[in-house]
């Protein structure tokens, strides 16, 4: 035998990781458990067991959360709130540095505990798992410290539900919960069924640390108990887990006022040039498909490979894919773990035998008898509209196609409904810098994959679910700005009869794509101020709003126009809008005959400047992650966005939602004041002699009730604000859960426009892509 045949047949010897004291806490605990309420456990009810995927053995039992189990936490964590809050960031940051101790402390047991209920190797759970989990604690009690000199107007929002899921069981936890209570909240958490575990391990860590009772809740059960939460008395609900049980939060939640954050599934591009360096793309691919048997939500499931390399490319990914090492958890050396559970194995199995395409590959390894086990899998030659090119299969199984440009490559990535993240393999700089901002994705990396930090916020667009986890970004989905809201006034137009105030006909039309349009239902309806009739204006419908939507989906190239240029056409439209300030003032005061019109005119000139100031100042950020590498926070406009303006401020509510999105480079379907929208079709005249673009701006006119579902529903709409003094919270979140909209609607309560809350609206208006890219030594 050659030296090279022996380094060759060299095998790995197992490398077993003891259960013994994670098995011990188990039995310390009874090997059943309540839940963690109100600072102590309950007594075990009736419930369901946790097993250990890759033995099938039964690690405890688990109680199902009740209605009256979810109250008492609900109940506790309100009780706890405010004291809570009042301790300050300061206050909070002891406890966070604490836990984030106590787990450094304890990660070991927690890593053999999260391997032996979730099925990952001992490597991933030691080494990426737990780490990050501590790392979360650690940068969130910096965030305590910090908030009340870095976000002086932010404040707590509550009690806060959230409902995580199995892929990273105490990872989704520190996701949720360390930023939740950096900022003052309270918590009531659902693990998923199938790894609670380190969850109630971590309920043992939070009474450790001296946490307060109640600041921190766990209640155990499956989806029901999920469902209890969401319905319940809290403000917010933050989800992670798959599209559908999303998309029925969403609607669950619609109109009552709870903020939502969900995390949501992905089929993720892990796009591979011709000069890239092919073993690193190829061992990233391990990262990015085999890293916890691929149940990973941003897992880089869809691979898509330039035709020139691609024969050399996948047979060089076949022989590494026979390398791999399955089986056991808890050794050391094992690559692929045991997929979660029975259900999800026979899930994956269903996905892949469904599947008559391409061209199949299975790792060439030996599984083990029992267990979950399901081996690395390829299948390439697919096409887009392959159902396995589409579908999230959440298993250890990668597909794959070919292109041959970038901009196919484009393409083909982004075609797909969701819009998690993306890897780029290339060692062209320029190629990849090109690449990134094209991607649709929340996430992007460069010559890199999987890579987590809690200074980078993770998150993704289009199905894959809407707000950030992690960085400055993330806070924003735990804060709402001080002060209490006013409730919403209804605001009724101006009746009246009797001749026009002018005699010549002025029936306002309405304007999309940068042409003044006739309504298409050839209705219109008369406005009338104290004075008499003031004009007609057209009732708008479905198929205005489709008009508007298209007329703004086709001005894509504004997105593309830099920060400055913006600028100067904002500073346009506040000029144009100035030398006209005194007719505007005219027609606003005869509408709501009140007096303020000259008023409200300068808020608005002053709101258009200082849209035109950020235009170019609302800058992203540069992470300094724990990599070789840095994490470039872009801000990119979230697209098209269509918006029920402020009855009660004609212009003022109108410019204060558009300016800051076409700022950030949106484009914009408006629905003008229901009452008194002549303000708003005036305001066209002024677009038209200020070189907006056609279709940037679009302005329709009439019913807010019509007008909001048509809005909520269409696929190319991208967010839905609703600012109406019509209520229309509920119907707009419901009919948006259809492709996962953002929404910012207003509940019931009312908005002070005289103040400037052009941040909000900039926050609103915009995304962040977080693209990791390598730098530095
Ligand atoms: P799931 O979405 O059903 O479960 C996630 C969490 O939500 C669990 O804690 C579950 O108990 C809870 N839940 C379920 N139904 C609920 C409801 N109606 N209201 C409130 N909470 C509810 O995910 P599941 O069934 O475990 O996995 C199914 C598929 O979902 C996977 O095959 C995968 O495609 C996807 N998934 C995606 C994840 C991600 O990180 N994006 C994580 C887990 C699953």
């Amino acid at each position: 035998m050659t030296v090279k045949e022996i380094f060759e047949t060299m095998d790995y010897g197992p490398a077993p990781e003891s259960a013994a004291e994670a098995l011990a806490w188990l039995v310390d605990q009874g090997d059943k458990f309540g839940h963690y309420i109100d600072g102590a456990f309950t007594k075990p009810g009736k419930g369901f067991d946790s097993r250990n995927p890759a033995t099938g053995e039964v690690l405890a039992k688990l109680t199902q959360a009740k209605q009256a189990d979810v109250d008492a936490a609900v109940g506790a964590a309100r009780k706890a709130q405010p004291k809570w809050e009042k301790l300050g960031g300061a206050g909070r940051a002891r406890y966070l540095y604490a836990i984030a101790r106590l787990l450094q402390k304890h990660s070991r047991l927690f890593a053999v505990l999260e391997s032996m209920d979730n099925g990952k190797p001992i490597r991933e759970s030691r080494d990426i798992d737990i780490p990050l989990a501590q790392r979360h604690f650690y940068y969130h009690a910096g965030m305590a410290q910090l908030m009340e000199s870095e976000l002086p107007d932010a404040q707590a929002l509550g009690v806060c539900g959230q409902i995580i899921p199995w892929n990273f069981p105490l990872l989704m936890l520190s996701w949720k919960i360390a930023p939740a209570l950096a900022m003052g909240n309270t918590v009531v958490l659902k693990p998923a069924e199938y790894t609670s575990l380190t969850a109630l391990l971590f309920a043992d860590i939070c009474t450790q640390a001296g946490l307060p009772k109640g600041v921190v809740n766990i209640v155990t059960g499956d989806g029901a108990a999920g469902e209890m939460i969401v319905n319940s008395d809290v403000d917010k609900i933050a989800f992670t887990g798959s599209t559908v049980v999303g998309r029925r939060i969403r609607e669950a939640t619609a109109g009552s006022g709870k903020e939502l954050t969900l995390e949501l599934g992905g089929k993720s591009a892990y796009v591979v040039f011709d000069d890239a360096d092919i073993d690193s793309a190829i061992e990233g691919l391990v990262d990015a498909i085999w890293f916890n048997q691929g149940q990973v939500c941003c897992a880089g499931s869809r691979l898509l490979v330039q035709e020139g390399i691609a024969d050399r490319f996948h047979e060089k990914l076949r022989a590494r894919m026979d390398m791999l090492r399955i089986g056991d958890p808890l050794d050391k050396c094992i690559d692929v773990g045991a997929v979660v559970d029975p259900v999800q194995l026979q899930t994956i199995k269903g996905m892949v035998e469904s599947n008559t395409a391409g061209h199949v590959h299975q790792a060439a390894c030996e599984l083990p008898e029992n267990g979950c086990y399901y081996p690395p899998t390829l299948i390439s030659g697919l096409e887009t509209s392959d159902p396995l090119m589409q579908e999230e299969i959440f298993g250890p199984v990668l597909v794959s196609s070919t292109f041959r440009t970038p901009e196919e490559a484009v393409e083909l990535a982004n075609n797909t409904r969701y819009g998690l993240a993306a890897t780029v393999w290339t060692e062209n700089v320029n190629l990849a810098l090109d690449i990134a901002p094209k991607l649709v994705a929340g996430v992007v990396w460069v010559n890199a994959t999987n890579l987590f930090d809690a200074a980078a916020g993770f998150g993704g667009v289009r199905e894959s679910g809407f707000g950030r986890e992690g960085g400055w970004e993330g806070l924003a989905a735990y804060t709402k700005p001080k002060g209490k809201a006013k409730p919403l006034a209804k605001v009724e137009a101006t009746t009246g009869e009797g001749a026009p105030v002018d005699p010549i006909d002025r029936t306002a039309k309405m304007y999309i794509g940068g042409k003044q349009a006739r309504p298409d239902s050839g209705y219109s309806k008369p406005v009338w101020g104290k004075s008499g009739l003031l004009g007609h204006v057209g009732l708008g419908n479905r198929k205005d709003v489709r008009n508007a939507v298209e007329a703004a989906a086709g001005a894509k190239g504004w997105s593309k126009t830099t920060g400055h240029l913006r600028a100067q056409v904002l500073y346009y439209i506040g000029e144009n809008l100035s030398a006209r300030a005194d007719e505007f003032a005219v027609r606003i005061d005869a509408m709501t005959g009140k007096k303020d019109g000259a008023k409200e005119v300068e808020a608005s000139i002053q709101r258009l400047f200082t849209a035109a100031a950020w235009a170019d100042k609302y800058d992203g950020q540069v992470h300094g992650v724990p990599i070789r590498g840095v994490a470039i926070a872009m801000k990119e406009p979230v697209g098209v966005i269509g918006a029920l303006c402020a009855d009660e401020a004609p212009l003022l509510g109108l410019v204060s939602a558009m300016a800051p999105a076409i700022a950030m480079g949106n484009r914009v379907v408006l629905a003008a004041s229901e009452p008194y929208p002549l303000a708003a079709t005036d305001f066209y005249q002024i677009l038209e002699t200020s070189d907006v673009p056609a279709g940037v701006v679009n302005i329709l006119t009439g019913s807010h009730a019509e007008l909001a579902k048509p809005l909520a529903s269409h696929l190319n709409v991208d967010a839905v604000w609703s600012f109406s003094s019509t209520d229309l919270s509920k119907e707009i979140e419901v009919v948006s859960a259809g492709n996962i909209k953002r929404t910012w609607v207003n509940n019931a309560t009312a908005f002070d426009w005289s103040v400037d809350h052009s941040r909000r609206f900039l926050q609103a208006a915009t995304e962040v892509k977080n693209i990791w890219v390598p730098y530095g030594e």
